[in-house]
């Protein structure tokens, strides 16, 4: 029997939606703290594939959720095309940056990537040789805009304000860093399938700060040309895009970008959302990541209307953005009770 992922991405309405959770492999697992102290950090875990695998499985032995999704990073690809790359604890990301024509110059040719990413594609084929039948594996990269902040900035921002000036001062370097992320995505998702992943997921957490003309030119085209690519190359695989804070923009995103599932945070209600986005296609999403902290009444309530609202159509159960440090490993066995139970 087909997974049940698939099928949701296939367009199949389930009597009870499939579940995953974003970053289900996290720090408010202790086993996943355990496993990390070993590897010794964050990026020495991604680029360990027996550990990254073991983090991976954790949340599906400890839940059975419906997918796995591959342990590591957005910013690995940046890495692999040469930007320095280290992470500060308690503050997150930290890159070299890149403004100008000699240091986009300076980044290494999409071939040359592999090399550093090797140890991810071995993780997934661990994975996909680990996991349970009925569990799907799903690859992921981050989209070209969102990548692009941080390899502009040098670090996360809370308004992109270093990739907006750029993108407004010097277009040519803007344009060619946006064309050169995508065309390595395409070959860094292409080995990652290759390698047995069954859904690709593409995250443009940053989409939202795109306006008007810059969210089609920037959020939407990339990400089209990403899985138009994709699909030439592995017709079979479905792709699951994230235009993460799009807001009404999130209507016509299934046409304009080719995906067959549309990933929604929760600032869009879902109501909304089945009425104007998931009588478009498949979509994903979208229960506020606090109630994993707060737990309760409120979040199996929250739950249920969310599994209502989608009913009638194909629906992947998922938060609206992933799960954060402080919450409570309990929380997240209710949801799926919660959801499991909703038939
Ligand atoms: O979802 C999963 O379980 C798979 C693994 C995964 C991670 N990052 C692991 C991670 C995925 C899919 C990502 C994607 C990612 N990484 C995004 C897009 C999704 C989103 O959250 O919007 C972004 C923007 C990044 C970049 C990144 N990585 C930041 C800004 C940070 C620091 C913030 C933080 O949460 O600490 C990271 C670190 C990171 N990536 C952690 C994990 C589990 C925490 C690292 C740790 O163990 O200390």
């Amino acid at each position: 029997m087909t997974k049940t992922i698939l099928r949701a991405l296939a367009g199949e309405t389930l009597p009870t939606p499939p579940i995953w959770m974003m970053r289900q492999a996290g720090r408010y697992l202790p086993e996943y703290r355990a496993t990390r102290g070993e590897a010794g950090d964050f990026l020495s875990l991604c680029y360990n594939p027996d550990l990254a695998a073991e983090v991976t499985l954790q949340p599906i032995r400890r839940y059975g959720f419906d997918a796995a999704i591959l342990f590591a990073d957005i910013l690995l690809l940046p890495q692999a095309l040469g930007a320095d790359l280290w992470f500060v604890t308690g503050e997150g990301p930290r890159l070299s940056t890149i403004t100008t024509q000699a240091e986009l110059d300076a980044l290494k040719p999409k071939s040359d990537i592999h090399e550093t990413l090797n140890p991810i594609y071995e993780t997934v084929k661990i994975l996909s040789a680990e996991l349970p039948k009925e569990t799907t594996l799903i690859g992921f990269a981050g989209a070209p805009w969102t990548v692009a902040t941080y390899m502009i900035a040098g670090r996360g921002t809370p308004d992109q304000g270093p990739a907006h000036a750029l993108k407004a001062e010097n277009r040519a370097v803007f344009e060619g860093l946006i064309d050169i992320i995508t065309d390595a995505t395409i070959d860094y998702l292409s080995h990652q399938i290759t390698a047995g992943a069954e859904v690709v997921k593409i995250f443009d957490s940053w989409a939202g700060s795109l306006q008007a003309q810059d969210f089609v030119d920037f959020a939407l085209r990339p990400t089209a040309k990403i899985v138009l690519a994709l699909k030439a190359r592995h017709p079979d695989i479905p792709v699951i895009a994230f235009p993460r804070g799009a807001g009404d923009k999130y209507v016509g995103t299934h046409a304009a970008t080719g995906a067959d599932c549309i990933a929604l945070d929760d600032g869009v209600t879902a109501e909304w959302a089945a009425a104007n986005v998931q009588s478009q296609g498949c979509v994903q999403g979208n229960l506020a990541s606090s109630h994993m902290v707060t737990g309760g009444q409120e979040l199996i309530d929250e739950t249920r209307r969310i599994v209502d609202a989608f009913r009638n159509g194909p629906h992947i159960f998922n938060l609206g953005h992933g799960i954060t440090p402080d919450a409570n490993p309990d929380n997240v066995a209710l949801m799926i009770e919660t959801v499991r139970n909703s038939g």
